[in-house]
Parts: C-alpha cells; sequence; structure tokens
C-alpha cells in the first residue's frame, strides 16, 4: 500500500485499542505515527521529520533504509521462502566468514559464530555456552547493568526498572516477575565514578600496584563464590543501559582477572559493536584484550531485520566440535537475515566505519563539551573518545553533584515522571523535531547514527541547547 493511501485515523484507532503497549500505561499512551524513515530521519504521515539522536535503541549505526542492504533483502525475499539452520545458505556461510575471519581475525582469537534472531537470544546463547564448557552455575554480572528480557538475560540485568516490572502511574507502586531465576546471577559493582557505589573517588581508589577498587571487589566476591563455580563474567564495554563509561584501567583488569581467577569473560556488544565506539568491536580499544565469547545483535544488520548472534573463540570452538549440540532455534541464521547481514558489514567495511564514527564523534564531543561550560545543569558529559555514545548527567548542583532525582539508576519508573530532567529534554528537544532521551531520569543518552552530518548534528546540539535552557530555568525557580 503506498504511504499516501493509508488511513492514519483507523490506524490510530486500531493501534490504541488492540496493541499492548509498553512503558506507558495503555492510558497514557500517546500515538506516534511514523510513515517511513530515511538517513537519520523519521518521517510522521503529515510531512514532519524528526531527527532520530538516539538511532532508535541505539540499532541503527548508518543510515536508515540504505539502499545496499534493502536491495539485498529483496533478493533473498526472490530466492528463499525459508529454511532452518540444519541446511545451509550462501548467506550464512558469507555472513559467518565476514565476522569471524573479517572483522575479528586480526585479533586471533575468534573461532565460530552462531546467529539468533535479538540480543536477548545472544546473552542466552553466550551464557549457555559458557556453562556448558566450563560445567560450572555461577555467571558475575554488575549493578545497573542491561543485557536483555529473557529468562538468563534478565538475570544478568540488574537496573531493576527494566526487568518487565509492572508499575503503577498513580502511586509508588512496582510488581516484579515473580520467579525470574537471580539465584546464580551474581553482581559487583559498576565502574561508575562520578557517583561511586563504593564511596571512592577516580583515580586516588586506586591500589598501590594500580589496581582499581572496583577490581578488587569483584575479586573478592568470586573468591567468595569460588572460582570453581563461577563460569563467566559478563560486561558491556560502555554501559549503554546503564549509561556508565569506565576508566580506562578497567576492562583490561577484568581481563586479566579473569584468566587468572579461570573464568570466561563474555563480552557483550550488542549495543557497542559494529562501530558504535570508533571500533569495529568495543573491546578492540585496549591492546591486547580479546574476550572468550561476545554477543552481537542491533547494528548486525543495521536492524533492518532482527537479528543475534556470538561468537566463540577457538578453545570453546574446538570444545564443541567432539560434540552434537542439541540446541534448535527455529528462525537461527534466517536466510533474509543473513543476506541482511552480509550487505550490512560490507556496506561498513566499504566505508571504513569506524573512523567515519571517530569524526562524527569529535564533534559531538565538543559541543556537548560547549554546552557543559553554557548550562549549570549539566553534572558531567561522559563517553570515549571516537565513540557515538555520550551520556549527560543532569544534577541540581554542579559542585556538590547533587541529582534532581536522589534514586538516581535505582528508581522504579511509577507515579508522575513529568518533572524529571529526561522528560523536560525529552519534550523540548520534540519541540524542535529531535529525538533524545534517556532510560533514568537524570541522565540523558546521546547516540546519533555514525553517519550523521555536521547540519544534523547542529540541528540536534540547538535543540538541546534549548532543552537545557528550560532544565536550568526550572531549576532557578524551584519548578524541579
Ligand atoms: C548490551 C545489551 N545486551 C542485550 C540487549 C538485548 O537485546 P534485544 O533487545 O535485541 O533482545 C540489549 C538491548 O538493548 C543491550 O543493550
Amino acid at each position: 500500500m503506498s504511504e499516501n493511501a493509508i488511513d492514519w485515523g483507523q490506524v490510530k484507532e486500531w493501534d490504541e485499542k488492540y496493541y499492548l503497549h509498553v512503558l506507558k500505561s495503555q492510558g497514557e499512551y500517546g500515538y506516534v505515527p511514523i510513515a517511513r524513515t530515511e538517513g537519520s530521519y523519521l518521517y510522521m504521515p503529515d510531512g514532519k521529520k524528526l531527527l532520530d539522536f538516539s538511532s532508535q535503541l541505539v540499532c541503527v549505526n548508518i543510515d536508515q533504509g540504505h539502499p545496499r542492504i534493502r536491495e539485498a533483502i529483496k533478493e533473498a525475499v526472490d530466492r528463499y521462502g525459508f529454511v532452518w539452520e540444519a541446511f545451509c545458505t550462501d548467506y550464512r556461510a558469507r555472513a559467518a566468514k565476514l565476522i569471524v575471519e573479517d572483522l575479528l581475525g586480526p585479533d586471533g582469537w575468534a573461532g565460530r559464530v552462531r546467529f539468533s534472531n535479538s540480543g536477548s537470544e545472544a546473552v542466552e546463547a553466550a551464557l549457555i555456552i559458557a556453562r556448558l564448557f566450563t560445567g560450572r552455575p555461577n555467571i558475575i554480572t554488575r549493578e545497573y547493568a542491561y543485557h536483555g528480557w529473557t529468562m538468563g538475560a534478565a538475570g544478568c540485568t540488574k537496573l531493576r526498572a527494566v526487568r518487565s516490572a509492572l508499575t503503577s502511574p498513580e502511586a509508588q507502586e512496582i510488581r516484579d516477575v515473580p520467579g525470574f531465576n537471580h539465584a546464580s546471577f551474581h553482581f559487583v559493582p559498576a565502574p561508575f565514578c562520578y557517583r561511586c557505589s563504593l564511596g571512592h573517588t577516580y583515580p586516588s581508589c586506586k591500589q598501590p600496584d594500580g589496581t582499581l577498587a572496583c577490581i578488587q571487589i569483584t575479586e573478592n566476591i568470586i573468591r567468595t563464590l569460588g572460582p570453581e563455580t563461577v563460569a563467566a563474567m559478563i560486561t558491556e564495554i560502555t554501559m549503554g543501559g546503564g549509561c556508565v563509561h569506565p576508566p580506562l584501567e578497567y576492562i583490561p583488569q577484568i581481563r586479566e582477572m579473569t584468566r587468572r581467577l579461570g573464568i570466561l569473560w563474555i563480552d557483550d556488544e550488542v549495543m557497542c559493536g559494529f562501530g558504535r565506539m570508533g571500533q569495529w568491536f568495543a573491546y578492540q580499544r585496549y591492546p591486547g584484550v580479546t574476550p572468550d565469547l561476545m554477543s552481537i545483535a542491533k547494528a548486525t544488520t543495521n536492524s533492518a531485520i532482527p537479528i543475534g548472534g556470538v561468537v566463540l573463540s577457538r578453545e570453546i570452538a574446538d570444545f564443541f566440535e567432539g560434540y552434537r549440540w542439541w540446541s534448535i532455534n527455529t528462525f537461527a541464521a534466517h536466510p533474509i537475515a543473513m543476506a541482511a547481514t552480509c550487505a550490512t558489514i560490507e556496506v561498513m567495511k566499504e566505508m571504513d566505519l569506524p573512523a567515519v564514527a571517530r569524526r562524527a564523534s569529535k564533534m559531538l564531543e565538543k559541543s556537548l563539551l560547549e554546552l557543559q561550560d553554557k548550562h549549570p545543569c549539566i553534572g558531567m558529559v561522559a563517553g570515549s573518545e571516537g565513540g557515538m555514545l555520550w551520556g549527560v548527567e543532569m544534577v541540581k548542583d554542579r559542585k556538590t553533584r547533587e541529582p534532581f532525582v536522589t534514586e538516581d539508576r535505582h528508581f522504579l519508573p511509577a507515579g508522575d515522571l513529568k518533572k524529571f530532567p529526561n522528560t523536560v529534554i525529552r519534550d523540548k528537544c520534540a519541540e524542535r523535531g529531535v529525538l533524545a532521551g534517556g532510560v533514568f531520569p537524570n541522565t540523558l543518552r546521546l547516540a546519533p547514527p555514525l553517519t550523521i552530518t555536521e547540519e544534523e548534528l547542529n540541528q540536534g546540539i540547538e535543540a538541546l541547547d534549548y532543552a537545557f535552557s528550560e532544565v536550568d530555568k526550572m531549576t532557578k525557580e524551584g519548578k524541579m
């Protein structure tokens, strides 16, 4: 059906009546119709365009609807209805080779990849593989972690607000999901230096040998459990959901500690992978650091088709050689997703996407630091050099770092959220045709497409400037 032939009044009625909406109660739901997407923009039926400063869920790394990816999908639809994983398609073989050999080959660790349909499934697969390989049950994760919503992935997710709970718009009421298995998922502090859970200040938190305090407590917890009971520690490099950018020493120290204690390290690159952090994968920022297992999803197909995957180290892949793995996932390595994966990686390689990200990151970082100079409500601008995933911590008082919402990352999304600084930023940016926001009340997550132009970036920054002015004004007037 052509865009013009759509009856949007009917769409609204059916959407409001039949779809089970998330994040808002059905009564609060605000219909935002999108007729099509192109480049860095979403287009509404009335022609209004919205600049996407979040790349949706930080998953559309290059232009929306890239013609090469579109064509590859069309070609695959013409050739295949469906075949499951027991049969090999040329697309699957090529996608596996592109990931294991072309993107990861130079680092010398990757052995094989298995595909799935989402980031959560990728994490589930990594957890199952880690437990099968080691024969151990326990998993180490971190406060503020987000690794997905299925049982195992949700076990690793320690942000309570996003573990599929129900909250009430009227009262501070929360219904956690009964029966979620948290018993074998143990959490340790996040490397969040701005508000250290251990009360330290970076870099004075370091011990004489340079070990960070959060690494020391992590090791203590693993030793308390017994390393021989721990299959793996799972981390992202930058915590995309929790918006935590670790100090430079952190990931190398995690890798050294996990090797020394004989436990696996799962690097969850679902959000940080495919150029987002200025390298193909974010671990490549640290020379000599390689994971045992790596989960991927989101930008693997530029989100044009659902995808997930787990990459196994050579050692773990060798272990699997001698076994039959009785694991069935109907849509794993779906031919259309594999075709989209091949086209996406080929396009990203041709444009040297990590270099594109690094250029855009420089512009974004500079603009955000300028905004910080201008707006007292910006307590901290956080990010990694070369990356396109930046966080802004909003505070009542820059000197004392007093947050607007004291619960910060532990907040429950219940009751009235209208006066949260992030809600104000979202609404003010929307007035200027820009989509920007974040998960937590005080923290803005900015992750535009890596291919954003300078002009588009300036449009986003001007909208943010306008929005931060409103937060400053409301703070001054005691309204927040
Ligand atoms: C780091 C990380 N892991 C896993 C997931 C889950 O991915 P999905 O939503 O595709 O299941 C996400 C989603 O945002 C993520 O950011």
